[in-house]
């Protein structure tokens, strides 16, 4: 179709890939509900439950507090970023084990409109046109769709199902170049649900070390994982509980580690926009530039939110939210338990973990896309198919389907048991359905 707009758009955004949800949504769109066949959404990572009352009742009332309605600083309230490494302390040190050993500072975190944003600030702050950086894939596509924007190369660090979708750092070794700038990991992993040993995240971080890059890690889902701490880069190097593999030896993590964090899974806020960096001071200057052109500042009022003090004795709300995290990954580990035991038998489970599993589907050379696809229309399941979490293909004439293509991601963090119960049973129809040629 020919383009209405009588000016040019950037190449950059041209060759940057469509957002691939909306694609799933309209494959949904084709299904026709019925009372006692609701469509399950199962795709998109977005939190199954409200934020606790105490929250919404912080958020409400933060909304017109004085002192909101103005911008704020690039990096965030200074309490809210000393609250924020508090925590950090809390979730590195190991939660029960005492904080004490975790270094990092309120002058390491900075407050962003979503770790999107701060992924993209991070980015923009790091390289330019050209320059390099490393993803894992399959990806999170909107890391793949930033760098795409900004006409920074994404080099394929591919993983494997046989290993588990952990990366390999000896075969990233291999991939650095004088333009790489960064390599990206993201822990738990969008789309696999792979979790990073702590022993691998140090390996990688003694690569970039070693060759002057940084290591960003995205770390939206961690506080999904049930053994913690999700790694320890950020304790000092005399801390008790170092093994050596857990750390790079003569450890500092500042000139090498940037750590991104959202609020929106684990305080079930997507709608608020509040996200972190975790890097050292030195890089705040550069990541303020961006901000002050991007967001200004993360939002007030959630900002605010939580920095309500529950007690007097209290800081901040964080502390009090702990159990609410807590039993929301309970309920989530219970969640996948229930998914694994009612999947029908010929759909594999290759990797899961937090939010996603990422499945197998059992019809012979059959790509995702048209599973899902399939599955969205005549069944009423929208889940995504792996081909949104890595290049784009070819397109008309590609009709080889390898076996990498045939894995589904499902986000078992969107619905209850009962709706999980009743995708597994939609699955097992469609194998009898379907007329394809089954494993
Ligand atoms: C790995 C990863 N990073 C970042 C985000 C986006 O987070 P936010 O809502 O804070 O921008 C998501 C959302 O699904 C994600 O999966």
């Amino acid at each position: 179709m020919a383009s209405e707009l009588a000016f040019h758009l950037a190449p950059n955004n041209l060759s940057t890939r469509t957002p691939p949800i909306g694609q799933a949504l309209s494959w949904a769109k084709q299904y026709v509900p019925a009372p006692d066949r609701p469509l399950l959404d199962i795709s998109q990572g977005v939190p199954g439950t409200p934020p606790p009352p105490v929250l919404r009742d912080a958020l409400a009332a933060a909304a017109s507090a004085p002192g909101v309605f103005g911008y704020g600083p690039d990096e965030g309230e200074y309490e809210l970023r000393k609250a924020v490494a508090e925590e950090m302390r809390w979730t590195y040190g190991g939660q029960d084990k005492g904080s004490g050993e975790v270094d990092v500072n309120a002058e390491d975190i900075s407050i962003t409109s979503g770790c999107n944003l701060a992924f993209v600030a991070v980015a923009m702050s790091l390289a330019q046109q050209g320059d390099e950086f490393i993803l894992p894939v399959p990806w999170y596509f909107n890391n793949q769709m930033t760098l795409s924007l900004l006409g920074i190369k994404t080099v394929e660090l591919q993983t494997y199902a046989h290993d588990h979708f952990l990366p390999d750092p000896e075969r990233c070794a291999a991939l650095i170049t004088p333009r790489t700038r960064a390599i990206v990991l993201v822990t738990p992993n969008n789309p696999t649900g792979a979790t990073y040993p702590p022993s691998l995240i140090a390996s990688f971080a003694s690569l970039a070390r070693t060759h002057k890059i940084a290591l960003i890690i995205d770390e939206t889902y961690r506080d999904f994982i049930a053994s913690s701490p999700p790694h320890y880069l950020f304790h000092s190097p005399s801390s008790r509980q170092i093994a050596p593999e857990h750390q790079p030896t003569d450890w500092s993590w500042r000139p090498t580690v940037i750590s991104l964090y959202s609020f929106s899974k684990s305080y079930c806020i997507p709608g608020h926009r509040l996200g972190a960096i975790t890097a050292s001071p030195a890089l705040l200057p550069a990541l303020v530039r961006v901000f002050d052109c991007l967001q200004i500042c993360a939002p007030r009022g959630a900002q605010r939110a939580f920095l309500t003090k529950p007690s007097p004795s209290a800081k901040s709300l964080l502390p009090s939210l702990r159990h609410f995290i807590k039993d929301n990954r309970d309920a989530l580990a219970a969640r996948h338990k229930l998914f694994r035991e009612l999947l029908p038998r010929r759909w594999k489970i290759a990797s899961s973990g937090a939010y996603y599993a990422f499945v197998r589907h059992p019809w012979k050379g059959r790509g995702a896309r048209e599973v899902c696809e399939r599955l969205a229309r005549e069944r009423g399941v929208v889940c995504l198919p792996v081909a949104f979490f890595v290049a784009e293909q070819g397109g008309e004439g590609e009709t080889e389907v390898r076996e990498e293509d045939r894995y589904v991601r499902f986000s078992v963090a969107n619905v209850d048991d009962e709706r999980i119960r009743t995708v597994c049973e939609r699955l097992k129809e469609a194998e009898e359905v379907f007329g394809w040629e089954l494993d």
